[in-house]
């Protein structure tokens, strides 16, 4: 029996073009996670390469969803064509009936479907998908002294909801060189946005001399956390911390920094989450996480 059988649901997938399924969504993560994706309407709107697998009451409330989306990785030196799996939930009162375990299955057929050779998600229920293959990839940042100072060189402020810098910011992701090579989205460019505005700590500043965006935060004294770059060409950790005018003492890396002239001691980085892989090689060479800005 299928799940519409058991629920009286009605089952929509690719549904992102249709503003009320939308904001069906946009209601369904709020409930559950107290999440706002709608302002990514402004941001250029959601990942185009999507595909949400959704079911809705009669009214039009959505009930359970998971969605799909091309999340391209470099993983131990090789660029992986990925799917990203985001915005798990169904709804209290239709729990416990199945429509997760269908939804599931429905989008992993469909990355099956599309070639996807791996498929990675965050979670802080494993358990809900190691019984499809997925494994835990353990996550490090990297910690240590902070690189020797060189002549400040200058930086403004992003702000992603001015034009302008969004436009700037869109030339800089479509173009980006991964921040690691041994974990690092390709591209994702809906997922930094976004993430720019869910965490009220992070700055954006723009290096003009390397035309390079840089997301990061202080979350002590003297203490820099370097969150992700997004440019062609990666400047060094000291150049960076120049354009932002910053005097450091310690600083950490939310990446393995292979590309940045430093180096750091590697510390297991704990969040409520993990991020699980299935697919062929879910080991790291290496320490290293996905910079906090791919998080989705
Ligand atoms: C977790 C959640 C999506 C489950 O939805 P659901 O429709 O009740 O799940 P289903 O009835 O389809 O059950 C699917 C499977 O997950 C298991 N499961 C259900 N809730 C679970 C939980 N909290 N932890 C671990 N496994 C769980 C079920 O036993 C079932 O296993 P089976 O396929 O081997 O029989 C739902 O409780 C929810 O939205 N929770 C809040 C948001 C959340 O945690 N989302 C997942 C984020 S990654």
């Amino acid at each position: 029996m299928s799940a519409a059988h058991l629920t009286g649901l009605n089952f929509r997938q690719d549904y992102f073009s249709d503003p009320a399924a939308w904001a069906a969504l946009v209601s369904l993560l709020d409930d559950t996670f107290g999440i706002d994706i709608d302002p990514l309407r402004d941001l250029g709107g959601p990942d185009p390469t999507s595909m949400p697998f959704g079911w809705f009451t009669d009214e039009g409330v959505l009930a359970a969803n998971l969605s799909a989306f091309a999340m391209p990785f470099v993983l131990n030196g090789r660029l992986i064509n990925a799917a990203g799996l985001q915005s798990g939930a169904v709804r209290p009162p239709w729990r416990g009936r199945g429509l997760y375990r269908d939804v599931t299955q429905k989008a992993l057929a469909w990355c099956e479907a599309q070639g996807f050779e791996a498929v990675i998600l965050y979670t802080d229920k494993p358990a809900l998908y190691e019984k499809y293959g997925f494994r835990p990839l353990p996550l490090h940042k990297y910690v240590g002294q902070a690189p020797i100072a060189m002549d400040h060189s200058g930086s403004r402020s992003l702000q992603p909801r001015d034009t302008e810098d969004l436009a700037l910011l869109q030339g800089l992701l479509a173009t980006r060189k991964p921040v690691s090579e041994t974990l690092a989205v390709a591209s994702s460019p809906a997922m930094f946005l976004i993430n720019t505005l869910l965490d009220t700590d992070v700055r954006l500043s723009y290096l003009e001399e390397y035309k390079a965006a840089v997301a990061w935060k202080m979350p002590a004294d003297g203490h820099f956390a370097l969150l992700d770059v997004v440019a062609a060409e990666i400047p060094s950790f000291a150049a960076i911390l120049a354009g932002l005018g910053i005097l450091a003492t310690t600083v950490e890396t939310h990446f393995r920094p292979d590309r940045f002239q430093w180096s750091g001691k590697a510390v297991p980085y704990e969040s409520g989450t993990r991020l699980m892989v299935r697919g062929p090689k879910g080991s790291l060479d290496h320490p290293a996480m996905l910079s906090p800005l791919a998080d989705f």
